[in-house]
């Protein structure tokens, strides 16, 4: 064989292999988001089962685990279901056994309704990554997540057929991609504004490039991710806010309301509006009604849900949406500010209405503050479940760019 032909053959050998490498090993993982218009929830689409097929999926940030209804319209031919005391059901928390398979208990991540499935494993497939655009798909043989009945699907997006859970569990779809991938527990995810062009969620560790050529990750601020102290709240996100500052005044609220302990401050995409504790949203509402005044904002009839709603003509607009007064989150220093303008704080309610969107959430509920969509939306958040640590941008139109602005062309 002469030396030409030897290196072809070796070349293509180290070439093949070195592909092979790239799809066992991807550097990261993509998944576009959608924001559906009906409901405001967050809608994925990841492709499972034999024969593939994409299924719609409601994104839940603090969800224990991927669960689908695989009782409507439901075929698989690489399905399984693992034996009662197999590795998948302690990785999926079972705490359950039927005819000798296991099982545990999905949530809907809008109405909580709670039920009990089997666990089930099957091929699941994601695009690669390198932060930038899409790369090739990454195929996934034996992910682990749950069954659930059709009655699970009740209040969610019309075509969504399950839920994705990217909370901190071991199950968890964040979890599991970067445990089969090798690479960091570590994700992004940056809700879009729009309900016509995709957001997206990144698993690894890679720089996040918005166009024009934005790296999101160079101006990240970090604050601990916080772990509630009862059980069923553990795979939820909290963080330490200190101190509430609107147009740079403190409001005076009882802070230590506002401690792990006492509650805290939870992230969720389970409803798009922040929820806040009667006595936190009376104080809130209230400074945020004084400083509007103050900025010649006329105040209108409330609209429910809503209690702080102002005539928009009496608005301003800016490149941060309606200026309104600034709401600073401080968390745990003066430094590190969390800081939501009025693209972020601003609902519209009506016409020419726009209210600040934040609702009481009652006398005691048991967490204080739940932070809604709409206040993370064009935000990207990085959740590093190795360390606990969120790593949050402040908003995306502030540096010339959203949510939407990720490069979906494939080169391929
Ligand atoms: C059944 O699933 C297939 C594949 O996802 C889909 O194309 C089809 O519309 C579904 N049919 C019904 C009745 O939901
Ligand atoms: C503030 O809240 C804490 C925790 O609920 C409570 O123990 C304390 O009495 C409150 N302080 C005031 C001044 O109301
Ligand atoms: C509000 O209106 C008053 C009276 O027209 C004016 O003097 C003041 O400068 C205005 N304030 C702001 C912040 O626009
Ligand atoms: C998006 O990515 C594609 C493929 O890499 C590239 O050809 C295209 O120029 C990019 N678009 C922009 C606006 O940069």
């Amino acid at each position: 064989m002469s030396n030409f032909i030897h290196f072809i053959l070796l070349s293509s050998l180290l070439l093949s292999l070195s592909s092979a490498q790239q799809s066992l090993h991807p550097r990261a993982l993509l998944l576009p988001v959608s924001k559906d218009p009906k409901t405001q929830q967050f809608l994925t689409k990841i492709s499972q089962r034999t024969p593939l097929v994409p299924t719609t999926l409601v994104v839940s940030l603090g969800g224990r685990q991927l669960w689908a209804d695989c009782y409507n319209n439901f075929s698989s031919s690489s399905i399984r279901r693992p034996k009662c005391g197999a590795a998948q059901c302690s990785l999926a928390d079972s705490d359950g056994c039927r005819n000798n398979i296991c099982g545990a208990d999905p949530e809907n991540p809008v109405t909580r309704t709670i039920t009990y499935d089997d666990v089930v494993s099957d091929i699941v497939t994601i695009i690669s990554t390198d932060g930038s655009r899409p790369g090739p798909v990454f195929t996934i043989r034996d992910f682990v997540s749950l069954c659930a009945p059709s009655s699970l699907l009740e209040e969610l997006a019309s075509n969504a057929v399950g839920s994705a859970g990217l909370g901190r569990t071991r199950v968890s779809l964040s979890s599991q991609l970067a445990a089969r991938s090798s690479f960091k527990r570590q994700f992004a995810m940056c809700l879009p504004s729009s309900t016509t062009a995709n957001g997206v969620i990144i698993f690894g560790d890679v720089s996040y490039k918005f166009l024009p050529n934005i790296d999101a990750t160079k101006f990240l601020k970090f604050t601990p991710i916080l772990t509630h102290p009862s059980p069923d709240k553990s795979a939820e996100y909290f963080i330490g806010v200190k101190k509430i500052k609107i147009n740079g005044k403190a409001v005076p609220i009882n802070y230590s309301l506002l401690t792990i302990q006492n509650g805290g401050t939870q992230l969720t995409t389970g409803n798009p509006n922040t929820v806040m504790r009667t006595s936190i949203y009376n104080a809130v509402t209230a400074a945020f009604i004084n400083e509007a005044t103050a900025m010649n904002i006329t105040r209108v009839a409330s609209v429910a849900p809503f209690g702080a709603c102002f005539d928009e003509k009496t608005v301003a607009g800016s490149r941060l949406g309606a200026k309104v007064p600034v709401i600073d989150l401080v968390l745990q220093n003066e430094n590190v500010v969390w800081t939501i303008t009025g693209s972020n704080s601003m609902v519209q309610a009506g016409t020419n209405v726009l209210c600040l969107g934040f609702v009481d959430g009652g006398k005691d509920p048991r967490i204080p503050i739940i932070i809604g969509t709409h206040q993370l939306e064009d935000n990207v958040l990085q959740f590093d479940l190795a360390t606990s640590r969120l790593g949050f941008s402040n908003t995306l139109l502030a540096r010339q760019t959203t949510c939407s602005n990720f490069n979906f062309t494939s080169t391929a």
